[in-house]
């Protein structure tokens, strides 16, 4: 038989907090702003179901790669919120966010490869910018590191 929500709803805020390294206001924050869920019990305390150790960690991994809380919220609201989200439904978020990811890793990876080179920002202050922006002439292309933003748009 199907466990509703609040038979689920098992974890404590201590308990969370401790196995995702998080401080328990964090948890508050991540509900207050609609990224998590908690249930009350008898004694109305907070309890959270297992799949929260999940959304937390996935909230913490994409914030490492400085994706806003209002993005990871708008790709959390394609997870159910009435039932503990399945492979298929994670699966979904994943190809919904893919693109997404892809971007951000090219970008890290020209960030890494071309930054001890000219990324066309105007500065001229290495050897080899007047090779590859002669009096910032990329400024007529675009604003910031135009040479990093051109190799991302190839990808
Ligand atoms: S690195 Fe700034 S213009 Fe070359």
């Amino acid at each position: 038989m199907m466990k509703n929500n609040l038979e689920e709803a098992k974890l404590t805020v201590g308990k969370v907090a401790k196995r995702c390294g998080v401080k328990v206001s964090t948890l508050h924050f991540y509900e207050e702003k609609g990224l998590i869920r908690s249930w009350r019990n008898q004694g109305n305390q907070r309890r959270y179901k297992a799949e929260v150790l999940r959304r937390i960690s996935v909230i913490k991994a994409a914030q490492k790669m400085g994706i806003s809380l209002q993005e990871i919220k708008e790709a959390f609201a394609t997870l159910p919120n009435n039932r503990t989200p399945d492979t298929k439904d994670w699966e979904k978020l994943a190809s919904n966010w893919r693109e997404n990811l892809t971007t951000r890793i090219h970008y890290l990876e020209n960030l890494r490869d071309y930054l001890s080179g000219c990324i066309g920002c105007g500065c001229l202050s290495l050897n080899h910018c007047p090779l590859y922006n002669k009096d910032d002439e990329l400024a007529a292309e675009g604003v910031g590191p135009v040479i990093l933003d051109r190799k991302v748009k190839k990808v």
